[in-house]
């Protein structure tokens, strides 16, 4: 089965069990404004869990577009370098707003999840997990005994604690005790080289494909838990995780909601793609830098082509703060890797072409901000382009000079980290990439105290002598607007416009 056809499935079994299809809702959350981006098939039925809001349904089965980067479930610096991270992903549930709960839930689970005429897959290649009780909230035995009526053997219903089991949107909201799905997917997938690890060992054998949340709660800021006005039922299947049991690949990259879009890039860049994952190819670019295996970047470029491209296409523009910050970083970390591959000037606009021929027939809005999406890449790629140059340079100067010493298990000093961050604008966590590349780590601890000494000495420039000299409109304009430092080395920008003038007199 393709992506498209899993996802089309999953809708259609819960269409069959009553339930309206409902379309995704935007990644930019309405009118919420406890979240940065959508990221779980709940979000647009919060207020319908709460009790705010009714709807002419109460049942409803989504395909959700999600990005987890820069929020509560933050995974931008795991992508390219694990076989599941995703900043864009899409996630498949089904809800009920106070209508069936946990008999129902996992019964049509079970039934998708394993019947030959659905997903069939191998019942004993299945896990499944309970709330074990914690903070107040008891065990879950309702959602046991259900395991069992499905005929799930008692050794592979495990019961878990709040960290696994008890699902919350963010720190206030919806919550409650869920229970999950996993699928072995065998020794080869162990990120950690174990043979016979037993489940529930989280070294990447045993994955999760299939939340089942059973709403329960609201949670206030202060951390106290009411019960809803009804339970309700909440649940996430990861498309690209079940792709890859479904198109049997240890790699969610390796399926087909990926395989095009790293074919596309190997293309425009020019690389050569390994056909095994693990092995890494040592190359230079035109930096000198290692390029340490092209399948971290050319999964990087994939993911964030996604990410970038909904994005843009829900109405997020790169910025230097909040969501388009967040977006800005994804650009940036894909145009980095492009650097890496040496790839073309623009390469972006043309992998969210390739993104939209892989999906617009899931989500048609991608077609009609085409042009618009393409021209905030362009314009993106070429603003960074100059700092990328100049900054990477120095990076491998740098790097360069301590290699002469012999001592790469030095770590790289976080100080020089910081001046190119502070001068050339070069983002950390591309620095942590190529460092990696390179063989080196980060020193975190001198980088942190660099970055404080910094704020320290911003708050000081306010509050001391300096403060008696600096015009105050700095200090009002700085409370208001915020700029990375390499702001400074692109005023070519299209899009900028003057918020403020300050003259001599104030
Ligand atoms: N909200 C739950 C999750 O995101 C189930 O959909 O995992």
């Amino acid at each position: 089965m393709t992506g498209n056809e899993i996802r089309e499935m999953f809708l259609k079994f819960f269409e069959g069990k009553g339930h309206r299809r409902v379309r995704s809702s935007s990644l930019v959350p309405h009118g919420d404004p406890t979240l940065l981006f959508t990221n779980a098939g709940m979000n647009q039925f919060k207020d319908v869990f709460l009790g705010l809001e009714k709807r002419d349904y109460n049942r409803a089965t989504t395909a959700q577009k999600c990005v987890r980067a820069g929020g509560k479930h933050n995974d931008l610096e795991n992508v390219g370098f694990t076989k599941r991270h995703h900043t864009f992903f899409e996630m498949m549930g089904n809800f009920s707003f106070g209508d069936y709960f946990k008999k129902d839930a996992i019964a049509f689970a079970w039934e998708l999840v394993t019947s030959p005429q659905w997903f069939g897959i191998a019942k004993d290649k299945l896990y499944t997990t309970v709330f074990n009780g914690e903070g107040g909230v008891p065990r879950d035995e309702e959602a046991h005994a259900q395991w069992l009526a499905q005929g799930v053997p008692a050794e592979r219903v495990f019961e878990l604690g709040a960290k696994d089991n008890f699902w919350a949107m963010g720190d206030t909201g919806p919550c409650g005790p869920c229970s999950e799905i996993h699928y072995d997917m065998g020794p080869a997938a162990s990120d950690e080289g174990h043979t016979d690890c037993k489940f529930p060992c989280d070294c990447g054998r045993y994955v999760e494909i299939w939340n089942l949340v059973f709403m329960q709660f609201n949670r206030d800021a202060g951390g106290a838990l009411t019960p809803l006005p009804k339970p309700c039922v909440d649940t996430g299947m990861g498309l690209e995780r079940v792709a890859a049991v479904l198109q049997d690949t240890i790699s969610n990259f390796d399926t087909d909601l990926f395989q095009p879009l790293i074919r596309r890039a190997t293309e425009l860049a020019g690389a050569k793609q390994t056909p095994d994952a693990s092995l890494r190819i040592i190359d230079r670019n035109k930096y000198g830098m290692v390029t340490a295996g092209v399948q971290p970047s050319l999964r990087i470029i994939a993911d964030h082509s996604r990410a970038a491209t909904f994005l843009i296409s829900d109405g997020v523009i790169p910025s230097n703060e909040g969501r388009g910050y967040v977006l800005r970083k994804i650009i940036r970390r894909a145009l980095l890797h492009v650097r890496f591959l040496n790839g073309p000037m623009p390469f972006l606009s043309l992998m969210a072409e390739a993104v939209r021929s892989e999906m617009e027939s899931a989500y048609p809005e991608l077609r009609e901000s085409a042009s618009r999406v393409d021209r905030i890449l362009d314009e993106e790629e070429r603003r960074f382009a100059r700092t990328i140059d100049v900054g990477l340079k120095r990076l491998h100067e740098e790097v360069k000079l301590i290699q002469k010493d012999i001592r790469r298990a030095t770590p790289f000093p976080g100080e020089k980290a910081f001046q190119l961050y502070d001068t050339f604008g070069l983002p950390i966590d591309f620095m942590r990439d190529v460092l990696r590349d390179e063989g080196f780590v980060l020193d975190e601890g001198s980088l942190d105290r660099a970055m404080q000494e910094q704020r320290t000495r911003a708050r000081a420039s306010w509050k001391g002598g300096a403060k008696e000299a600096a015009n105050p409109a700095y200090a009002k304009i700085a409370e208001t607007f915020k700029t990375e430092p390499d702001f400074y080395f692109s005023t070519s920008a299209k899009d900028c416009c003057i918020e403020a003038i300050v003259t001599k007199s104030g």
